[in-house]
């Protein structure tokens, strides 16, 4: 097979740390690939007015394969604030560069997997019966549909008459709010359609049906939010009758999902979600395993892929030398990547590696230490991002 070409997006602050170690614990175990650098960021937001500039576009669209480590976002005003002089009052505008990518390229599948490495000292544990102390081993997929819902971008405050007009045709608009003056109503819409709740309902279904789990749980609260949340139970049910027998829908409600996080999480293999729930359950699930030093991504569309740890660029740690950030969620980013392209083997290697490391329980990052993130964790017994990495690379070389 020809060599691969991976569009490596580092992005902003520790962005850039976790995805060379990324691609170095790649080199190790063998993935033949060329990697040419997307620029995406706050510098190029500061310096071109646009954080996800055209070439970066092109970049995707030739290679099809993304990996991304973070960017850096901030509010409206302190965008404009940071823009250089010559691009002020020209009308650009900030928007986030890994949410115009998901809608972009239509990267409406969103993956991301909790599952507890053996002897992570941030394992969720559990009081058990008779007083004794349970870690549940969990092994969940959540499949958060990425483009629509309430991160749609449909909004408005101070809606335009065709928006109020059509809003005041729906009795319950009429009733409950016609009170507020236009000026202070803001209005964010849940859009659902069918093609894409179907595609990621059916993403779910046919990953249980690879892993051989027996139950698709739909996270939403379709007793309230009757139209959207009800449209994904129904596709899923639809579903799994005409196409996954012997696979059975579990309908859960967000907030007692939430409830029953530290309760059985170990029952729930598979998850389907929209955007915002998918969003809450995955953060949820990942703080039982580790949190955001171990929880990857990805996001798969019909042609472009984009793979990236969940965790932002904290800029707090961004410039600490040496970095003590975990780079173990790249990493497993890195591994979602190979699983997509072809490549589980590989993959395979990198994951039982890091698994050897985090249960071998000699090199541990700040984090799995509970320390508060400083320079001096180093002398406090942390290892540096290197050298989790080079941890990592022991293991796959040995
Ligand atoms: P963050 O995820 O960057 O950091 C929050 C905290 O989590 C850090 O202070 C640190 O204690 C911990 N943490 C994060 N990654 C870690 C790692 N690899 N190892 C160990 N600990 C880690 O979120 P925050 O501080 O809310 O946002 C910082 C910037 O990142 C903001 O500008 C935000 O908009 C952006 N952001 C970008 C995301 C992306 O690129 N997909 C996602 C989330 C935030
Ligand atoms: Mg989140």
């Amino acid at each position: 097979m020809s060599k691969r070409t991976i569009v490596a997006m580092p992005g902003d602050g520790i962005g850039k740390v976790v995805l060379d170690e990324a691609i170095r614990v790649l080199d190790a175990a063998g993935f033949d690939a060329e990697y040419v650098h997307g620029d995406i960021g706050w510098e190029f937001w500061c310096t071109e007015g646009n954080p996800l500039p055209d070439r970066t576009l092109r970049l995707l669209e030739e290679h099809k394969i993304g990996l991304f480590g973070a960017i850096t976002s901030k509010p409206k005003d302190k965008a404009a604030a940071e823009l250089a002089p010559e691009l002020r009052d020209k009308g650009f505008v900030y928007y986030s560069p890994i949410v115009s990518m998901r809608q972009r390229y239509d990267l409406d599948i969103c993956m991301r997997p909790c599952k507890t490495f053996k002897g992570n000292p941030l394992n969720f544990i559990r009081r058990g019966f008779g007083n004794t102390i349970e870690e549940p081993e969990i092994d969940t997929m959540i499949f958060r549909q990425n483009t629509e819902g309430l991160y749609g971008g449909v909004e408005w405050t101070n809606p335009s008459d065709q928006v109020y007009d059509a809003l005041m045709s729906h009795p319950k608009f009429k009733q409950n709010f016609e009170w507020c003056p236009r000026p202070e109503l803001a209005v964010s819409t849940r859009i659902f359609t069918k093609k894409y709740t179907e595609r990621i309902v059916r993403a779910a279904f046919e990953y249980a049906k690879s892993r051989g789990f027996d139950a698709v749980t739909v996270c939403e609260k379709p007793n309230v939010i009757r139209e959207t949340s009800g449209m994904m139970l129904k596709i899923a049910q639809d579903l799994a009758k005409a196409e996954y027998p012997g696979i059975w829908v579990n309908n859960t409600n967000i907030d007692a999902q939430m409830m029953w996080l530290t309760k059985n999480p170990e029952t729930y293999n598979v998850i389907v979600a929209g955007n915002m729930f998918g969003d809450i359950v995955s953060d949820g699930f990942a703080g039982l395993v580790g949190g955001l030093g171990f929880a990857c991504s990805a996001n798969i569309g019909p042609e472009i892929a984009v793979f990236e740890p969940t965790h932002g660029s904290a800029p707090k740690y961004a410039d600490l030398n040496p970095s003590i950030v975990n780079p173990i969620a790249m990493i497993l980013s890195a591994c979602m990547m190979l699983d997509h392209i072809g490549e589980p083997e590989i993959s395979n290697k990198i994951q039982k590696s890091v698994a050897e490391v985090i249960q071998e329980g000699k090199v541990k990052t700040y984090d799995m230490m509970k320390l508060p993130g400083k320079q001096d964790v180093i002398e406090k017994g942390a290892a540096t991002t290197q050298q989790m990495a080079d941890a990592v690379i022991a293991k796959i070389v040995k």
